[in-house]
């Protein structure tokens, strides 16, 4: 048996941290290994496969789609991705005009920097503190865990972090140079801090009040995994830039940054040679189809609080706090995370981490109610030691 493992190791850059897995393939709620040893994925591709892994209809919306047309870039119109900016501008919340299409949820943010700058000719970005928005230079000043940043600076100027949940200190900070409030409705890798509808609609207002665009990253969010195909839909939020990426189209790389008609960038000004491309366009038209008939938004709503009720079934003093939205599950612990980690990575479940001490959990939507009763007992199986 070929060993991937050290053929990987030897050839890619180290800059993941690592399990020491070969996943080779997937179906639904369920990843296998090169050794045939079958995994319940809470991981799902980092919060990706919110169809399950392998979609039949997204698996068929690629293979056609193949067939007829691979590329074909921004300059010519295309079919397929004429019917994905319908149907994204029809599902979106607020008063969603315009979408730019690109390939990651970093490209997405990254384009709403400098979509904020161009269209208010003001050059800062508020931001919250453990905020987590990407990686490329924009998108990594966005974000706000030292450890991604201090080895890269200097960063772009014009960004500050202030308390999330925290609508004075929003306030205080805002001066006659700021563009662009730019904020997570649930801070996934920040380790899942849930907003207060009091807060984010009082940013909303705050935004209104002193003619500030309002930026929502709903890359981790969107797509029904909070329970509602966008999670600004729980507090009637309209942001004026929607940054959406993972669950996009059904684990195929996408990106997208949905704009009001605040938003105005003429020809030239941007572009990707990937975006919009018509074998992603097909996937995700796919994947959102299959949201809306299986009515994910729905499930991820009841799964989730069916796990956490499962959860609270076991007596598990290590645990501090559980929160989630919909099937985005932290469970923050008294200790640090990782060995438990690594205990259910051999009892067959894989989660991730929330910065030190969170469990994150990031299911398909579609996983069934025995999985989850399976993760809920090895979760509790992993806390008890
Ligand atoms: C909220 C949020 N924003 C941005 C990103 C960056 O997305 P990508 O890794 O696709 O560049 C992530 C990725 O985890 C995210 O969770």
């Amino acid at each position: 048996m070929t060993d991937y493992l050290e053929l990987e190791k030897q050839y890619e850059l180290g800059i993941y941290p690592k399990r020491d897995i070969v996943l080779v393939k997937g179906k639904n709620a369920k990843v296998w290994d090169q050794k045939g040893k079958e995994y319940i994925d809470c991981v799902a591709g980092n919060g990706v496969a919110n169809v399950g892994h392998c979609n039949e209809t997204i698996v068929n919306a690629i293979t056609e789609q193949a067939k007829t047309l691979i590329t074909c870039p921004g300059i010519f119109y295309n079919d397929t991705r004429a019917r994905l900016l319908a149907k994204l501008i029809n599902i979106a919340p607020g008063q969603m005009t315009k979408a730019f299409l690109c390939n990651s949820g970093t490209e997405s943010v990254e384009a709403a920097i400098k979509f904020a700058r161009f269209a208010t000719g003001k050059t800062d970005i508020i931001c919250c503190m453990r905020a987590f928005h990407g990686r490329t230079m924009g998108a990594l000043s966005a974000t706000f865990n030292p450890k991604y940043r201090t080895d890269f600076q200097p960063l772009i100027p014009g960004f500050q972090h202030v308390p999330f949940n925290n609508s004075d200190k929003l306030k205080n900070a805002i001066t006659d140079r700021t563009a662009a409030v730019l904020v997570e409705i649930v801070q996934g890798e920040g380790g899942v801090n849930i907003g207060r509808e009091d807060y984010l609609r009082q940013v909303q207002d705050i935004c209104q009040d002193k003619g500030i665009l309002l930026i929502i990253d709903e890359i981790q969010t969107g797509f029904c995994r909070t329970g509602k195909m966008f999670a600004c839909e729980h507090f009637d939020l309209a942001p004026d830039m929607l940054c959406l990426a993972k669950g996009i189209a059904g684990g195929f790389p996408m990106g997208a940054l949905l704009c009001s008609d605040k938003i105005e960038i003429p020809a030239g000004k941007h572009g990707s040679t990937f975006g919009g491309n018509p074998l992603a366009c097909a996937a995700a038209i796919a994947a959102i189809d299959y949201m809306l008939d299986n009515e994910l938004a729905e499930q991820a709503r009841k799964k989730g609080t069916y796990f956490v009720k499962k959860l609270h079934e076991f007596d598990l003093p290590v645990i501090r706090e559980v929160r989630h939205l919909g099937l985005m599950i932290g469970i923050e612990l008294r200790e640090k995370v990782k060995p438990f980690i690594l205990k259910l990575l051999n009892s067959g479940v894989l989660v991730l981490p929330a910065g030190t001490t969170v469990l994150r959990l990031l299911p398909p939507l579609t996983i069934s109610l025995e999985e989850l009763n399976i993760v809920a007992s090895e979760v509790a199986r992993a806390l008890k030691g």
